[in-house]
């Protein structure tokens, strides 16, 4: 199903919790909505479902404008967080629920659950009740009843938030598989980057109940378009500043901007070990988290706190330890611009002859 949202906003009371949200959905494709919590996500996924009245904007399914269509007659399928399953029904009749409420003879329903089934790794699980099945096989269940009345478009809100991180990430690449396969339109909301980044076709940020940028994992990454998506999106830090980096002056003609920084478009050695001299600057090790397959570094360059990572197999780093960083690339941004930025000085003043 093709979505269409247009000037969506929804007010409780004072709070503007959803503001202007625009946004179009090509049919059959997976969009992850992603945020930090109480930015609205949630607020948007259920004026979609019809839960919850817009205060005001437009939503159009195929072109057609469905604000006063009751949830029923939507065609949506919804899963929740904390599964929402009958606890007092067995797999097969929580599957089943959503068509026999459509009134479906006792042999289509019977059909529609064995597909489903078959099609979420369940068979052998039907008569088993919901007491009898670990979290992620309960978020199967769930997502085979959301399916099961053959729904147009899925909405999932952070289906994976409750379950532990090992299985989180098999159900990921699950959910991916599973819903590229049926084909359905769906927007999965979650507040995990990671998650958002492998399992979604497409990321919509919204961030304080606005829509900040909308794109593909890679685009987003690359090419923050707000300050807010910049800080968001990855492991950065932003330098206020500027000035205590080397190599990015040319930035101090425009008033007003900050530098976003990636860990690895960030360089560490010992005094004298990274051979562009020039382009470095000095700072201080702030504190070292060992993140298993490497170090994570906190660096301070007068007073401005970078991150950056360091492999395990060089010498370990100290806290306190004074250090040589060089910036390779910047994110520059203020408010009616943003763009990338090499280092300039990274000419080296000494080529090595052989
Ligand atoms: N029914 C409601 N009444 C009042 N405030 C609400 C209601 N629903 C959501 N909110 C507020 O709207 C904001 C957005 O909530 P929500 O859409 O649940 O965000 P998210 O799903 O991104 O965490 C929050 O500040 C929340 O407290
Ligand atoms: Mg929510």
């Amino acid at each position: 199903m093709h979505i269409e949202v247009r000037n969506l906003n929804k007010s409780f009371g004072d709070f503007h919790a959803v503001q202007d949200v625009s946004f179009e959905i090509e049919k059959g494709h997976l969009i992850g909505l992603l945020g930090p919590s109480g930015g609205g996500k949630t607020s948007i996924l259920r004026m979609l479902a019809g839960l919850e009245t817009p205060s005001s904007g437009d939503i159009l399914f195929h072109g057609k404008r469905v604000n006063d269509l009751p949830p029923q007659e939507r065609g949506i399928g919804f899963v929740f967080q904390n599964y929402a399953l009958f606890k007092h029904m067995t797999v097969y009749e929580n599957i089943a629920f959503g068509l026999k409420v459509k009134k479906q003879s006792k042999e289509q329903i019977r059909e529609r659950v064995s597909t489903l089934v078959e099609l979420t790794g369940l068979k052998g699980f039907e008569h088993r009740y919901v007491h009898q099945l670990s979290g992620g096989q309960r978020q199967r269940v769930a997502f085979a009843r959301a399916l099961a009345p053959e729904p147009q478009l899925l909405l999932l809100d952070e289906p994976f938030a409750a379950i532990d991180a090992k299985i989180r990430t098999e159900l990921r690449t699950w959910l991916k598989e599973m819903i590229e396969r049926v084909g359905i339109t769906s927007i999965f909301v979650t507040h995990d980057q990671d998650e958002a980044i492998e399992v979604a076709d497409e990321i919509m940020i919204i961030g304080k109940g606005k829509l900040e940028q909308k794109g593909t994992p890679w685009e987003i990454y690359k090419n923050p378009q707000t300050p807010f998506v910049a800080s968001f999106i990855g492991e950065s830090t932003i330098v206020e500043d500027i000035k205590v980096l080397k190599g990015f002056d040319a930035a101090l003609n425009y008033e007003g901007t900050k530098a976003l920084i990636r860990p690895e478009y960030i360089e560490i050695g010992k005094p004298g070990e990274i051979r562009l001299q020039s382009a470095t600057v000095n700072a201080t090790v702030k504190a070292l988290h060992f993140r298993g397959s490497e170090w994570m570094v906190e660096l301070l360059v007068d007073n401005v706190k970078l991150i950056t990572y360091r492999s395990l197999e060089k010498e370990v780093l100290q806290p306190g330890e004074q250090v040589s960083v060089l910036v390779h690339r910047a994110y520059l941004f203020n408010d009616n611009d943003s763009w990338i930025m090499e280092n300039s000085l990274k000419v080296d003043p000494m080529p090595i002859h052989i």
